[in-house]
């Protein structure tokens, strides 16, 4: 299995589903632009995509979730927008694009967010295209996904994200940070795809470990390539976190053993799902790739 292939195949499908979804925007007009001006602008949708994966591992059907797993682009593109507001990281480009706030307005940018992630659990509630997925697994997954975008993950994260800009770094807050800002959300998109397809615990169980630590490797390579990536490829403005600051892996430990904390996880990660069958390649696939991203 081409790992390359199946990401470009499962984006397509997402992409093709907002697209068709934000076909018709709301009003007023300028709130549905901003929302599809950073929903439409790129993004690898990796998130959906390990919800998809996920779902498919534990011998579920891709097509019943295409709704539910897009739904969670809208809860990572709304935190994008955020993240970027002159209040957070100041940032001017994401997504190869200039940030939301410097196209619409610091206001409209905010609204735009608060539209995706409310949306986000209206799209969920009504994702049940399926007789296959079941009603009480639909509200488990839903509550998955809510505990790790919020204050228990990212939001919690987020929060101590920006609390630390103003404290020496130190490893076990570092921790808590990546963990939360973006782990639980990974984490989450994963163990949501395999509750849709009633996993067992066990499943479950592998999952979640997988999860979480490619969840921790993806902010690591993250704060990597804001040292040492290439702007135009990532598609935002590198040196970020330094000038902001930020607590990061290769503040504290350099970029050789940040790098090497990472290949650790990636291992630990695809030796988590060591049970699974040859349906979980693609989860095996995306954690590689994982290390060897550039954008
Ligand atoms: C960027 O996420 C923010 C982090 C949590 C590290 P992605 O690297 O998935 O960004 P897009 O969606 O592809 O733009
Ligand atoms: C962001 O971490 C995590 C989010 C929850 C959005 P970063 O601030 O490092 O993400 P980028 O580098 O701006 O994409
Ligand atoms: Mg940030
Ligand atoms: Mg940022
Ligand atoms: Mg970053």
């Amino acid at each position: 299995m081409d790992i390359k292939t199946y990401l470009k195949e499962k984006k397509e499908l997402v992409d093709a589903f907002l697209k068709e979804y934000f076909s018709s925007l709301s009003s007023p007009k300028i709130l549905g632009e901003a929302i599809t001006y950073s929903l439409s602008a790129g993004g690898k949708r990796i998130r959906p995509i390990l919800c998809i994966a996920a779902h498919e591992a534990c011998n579920g059907n891709s097509e019943d979730i295409i709704k539910f797993a897009s739904s969670i682009e809208l809860i990572h593109t709304y935190s994008l927008i955020h993240d970027d507001l002159p209040a957070m990281d100041n940032d001017d480009l994401r997504r190869g694009k200039p940030t939301n706030h410097k196209v619409f307005g610091e206001g409209m940018a905010i609204l735009a967010g608060d539209g995706l992630l409310t949306e986000a659990f209206y799209m969920m509630a009504n994702s049940l295209s399926n007789k296959s997925i079941k009603n009480t697994a639909l509200i488990r997954a839903i509550k998955e996904i809510s505990f790790v975008s919020g204050i228990h993950g990212m939001v919690g994260g987020q929060a101590q994200d920006l609390l630390s800009e103003k404290s020496e770094p130190d490893a076990e807050t570092l921790s808590f940070i990546h963990k939360h800002k973006t782990g639980a959300l990974i984490s989450g998109s994963l163990r949501a795809g395999a509750i849709l397809a009633n996993c067992t615990k066990h499943e479950l169980g592998s999952i979640t470990r997988y999860g979480e630590n490619i969840g921790l490797a993806f902010q690591i390579v993250d704060d990597i390539l804001d040292v040492e990536g290439d702007t135009d490829e990532l598609g935002k403005t590198t040196g970020s976190d330094i000038r902001k600051n930020k607590m990061t892996y290769p503040a504290i430990y350099g970029l050789e053993e940040s790098g090497r904390k990472a290949e650790e996880l990636i291992s630990e990660a695809i030796f988590a799902i060591k049970d699974f069958s040859n349906k979980a390649e693609p989860l095996r696939g995306i954690a590689g790739y994982f290390l060897k991203r550039r954008s």
